[in-house]
């Protein structure tokens, strides 16, 4: 087992011109006395994809929920598409284009799928744009259509995922913060998510891919961010970030992962 390095290490490429999408800066997460997000700077251009990797209770999730508006900033500042987006709502934010999608499915099990993307739809102001962005959703994943009565708790792990994914392309998101969405899933599976990952990327969306394991986030991302107990220990470009690299900073275990 390698010895974690604890400390800050940027691995700068070249500079993206042009704004930000994302500018976080000094923030800070405690829930009662522990602080599970302390003093992230971070910075994320339109187009680039992002992995964050990290072992359990590393504070990727609360990454994600913080930025997304579910967990209070306890300190610092964000800054989405030109705003800043600290202390609004989970709603709004989601209506001013960061979808995230929560570990474990983030579907309503009891809903059926179609019910599930017209309330994922319902940001949409016109009725004629929330019935096209369903549908639209659903051509985009046939084996969905096929259930589109079904409650989504009678779905695959595979398909609740996928109707997860299907979810936030109803709203055409600018920033998509995918929360670990192979996890226990069929290789066949994780090959559809990524694929889907991937035309989101193709469409203009800039991701945030939250992992526990390294390889496949990295081949997939330009960047990559590794958080360490709530600090964020080394950003810079995924070639970097070499399996020596994570595993000084993580250990083996998240370099070698699949
Ligand atoms: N609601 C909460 N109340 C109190 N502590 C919490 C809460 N949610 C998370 N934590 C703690 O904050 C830290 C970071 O948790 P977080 O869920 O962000 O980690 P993670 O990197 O997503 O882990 P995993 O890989 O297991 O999903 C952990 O120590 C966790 O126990
Ligand atoms: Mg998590």
């Amino acid at each position: 087992m390698t010895t974690a390095t604890v400390g800050k290490h940027v691995e700068q490429g070249p500079e993206p011109t042009g704004e930000p999408l994302l500018r976080v800066e000094g923030l800070t997460v405690r829930y009662g006395l522990a602080t599970a997000l302390r003093d992230l700077d971070l910075v994320l251009y339109p187009g680039v994809a992002l992995a964050v990797l990290g072992v359990n209770g590393a504070g990727k999730s609360t990454l994600a929920r913080v930025l997304s508006g579910l967990v209070p900033a306890t300190a610092g500042k964000i800054s989405f598409d030109g705003q800043d987006i600290t202390g609004w709502s989970a709603h709004r934010i989601r209506k001013a284009g960061l979808v995230y999608l929560p570990e474990g499915r983030g579907v309503f099990p009891s809903l059926t799928v179609t019910e599930n993307l017209r309330l994922a739809a319902g940001v949409l102001r016109n009725r004629s744009d929330r019935v096209a962005a369903v549908g639209r959703a659903l051509d985009i994943f046939p084996s969905l259509k096929a259930r589109s009565g079904n409650q989504a708790a009678m779905l695959s792990g595979g398909e609740q995922q996928m109707l997860s994914l299907a979810r936030a392309l109803t709203t055409s998101p600018k920033l998509i913060i995918a929360d670990e969405m192979s996890l226990g899933l069929a290789p066949k599976m994780v090959d559809v998510v990524f694929e889907t990952l991937e035309t989101m990327k193709q469409n203009g969306a800039t991701i945030i891919l939250i992992e526990q394991f390294a390889n496949r986030a990295l081949s997939f991302a330009e960047q990559c961010a590794l958080l360490q107990r709530g600090h964020l220990s080394w950003h810079g470009d995924s070639k970097a970030a070499t399996n020596e690299v994570i595993a000084g900073y993580l250990g083996d275990s998240v370099a070698t992962g699949v």
